[in-house]
């Protein structure tokens, strides 16, 4: 029987691109999307074709964490298990003003956004993943954090503060669920070339940066990350659990 991911987001960017890795390495795909149905319907048709999986697609508001409670419901009638989690979607846009901002300008509405759409749906979305995960004896959680928590990027004290916050909710979900056998972790991105970073005012200025930065001279793209989390669900990663796999092309050193 096939293996299930569930991950949100994926109709764009580093989402769609780990689905596609799952997907063409035979794991059945249930994902969310927010504003693009179509493409997500596109999506599933696609892999379906292309794989001979299972997928589908389920509308999802990160803004909402308590939404993925009927999310996994809906889930539990279309797909026989969850072995995988990963909690990848981000907001953008309007929900981020007064959140993605210079310090003197961040207003708490935009930061609240930001904390609910990164911290409070990851939390929300675990909990629910871990309990079909436990049916099975266990299973695989992953939340793509970004080295933003590290780096000084401007206007990213919402998202870098969230992240901090995620990577420690990431330890103390792995230390309370190992005893299921659920293994945690964070996939840690420098900057990826996807529509989140273009919606950056100095998109430009960001991406010679890290090529300049970078000992491997070049921007990251949405393929780097995804065997990574091909990694961290396989049982080669059996003892791995509460980490952070930080992949920047070296960028934050
Ligand atoms: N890009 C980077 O430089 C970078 C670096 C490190 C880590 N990361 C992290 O990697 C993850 C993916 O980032 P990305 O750059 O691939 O993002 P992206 O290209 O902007 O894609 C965002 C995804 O989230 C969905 N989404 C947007 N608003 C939503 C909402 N309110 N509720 C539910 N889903 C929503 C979108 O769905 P629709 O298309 O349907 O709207 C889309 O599938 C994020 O957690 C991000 O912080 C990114």
């Amino acid at each position: 029987m096939n293996k299930t991911l569930v991950i949100s987001g994926a109709t764009r960017g580093i989402g769609k691109e780990i689905l596609y890795y799952f997907a063409s390495r035979n794991v059945d795909v249930a994902f969310t999307y927010n504003s693009n149905e179509e493409i997500a319907l596109e999506i599933c048709k696609d892999v379906i074709d292309k794989y001979k999986i299972k997928a589908k697609c389920y509308p999802l508001d990160i803004l909402e964490p308590n939404d993925y409670k009927e999310l996994f419901k809906k889930i539990d009638e279309d797909f026989n298990r969850v072995d995988y989690f990963i909690s990848n979607a981000i907001i953008s846009g309007r929900s981020v003003v007064g959140g993605f901002a210079p310090f003197m300008r961040l207003k708490p509405k935009g930061l609240n956004n930001i904390y609910t759409a990164t911290v409070l749906s990851f939390v929300v979305g675990a909990q629910e993943a871990t309990k079909r995960m436990q049916k099975n004896g266990g299973g695989s959680i992953i939340s793509l954090s970004s080295t933003g928590n590290l780096v000084y990027t401007p206007n990213y004290a919402g998202h870098g503060s969230s992240k901090a916050s995620l990577e420690t909710m990431v330890k103390y979900a792995a230390a309370d669920l190992g005893e299921l056998n659920v293994r945690v972790n964070a996939i840690s991105g420098g900057p990826i070339d996807t529509d989140a970073l273009k919606k950056f005012p100095n998109y430009e200025e960001v991406k010679l940066e890290v090529v300049k930065r970078s000992p491997l001279s070049r921007m990251g793209e949405t393929k780097d990350l995804a065997p990574m989390a091909y990694f961290l669900c396989s049982d080669e990663a059996s003892w791995c659990t509460g980490q952070t796999m930080i992949i920047d092309g070296g960028t934050s050193f």
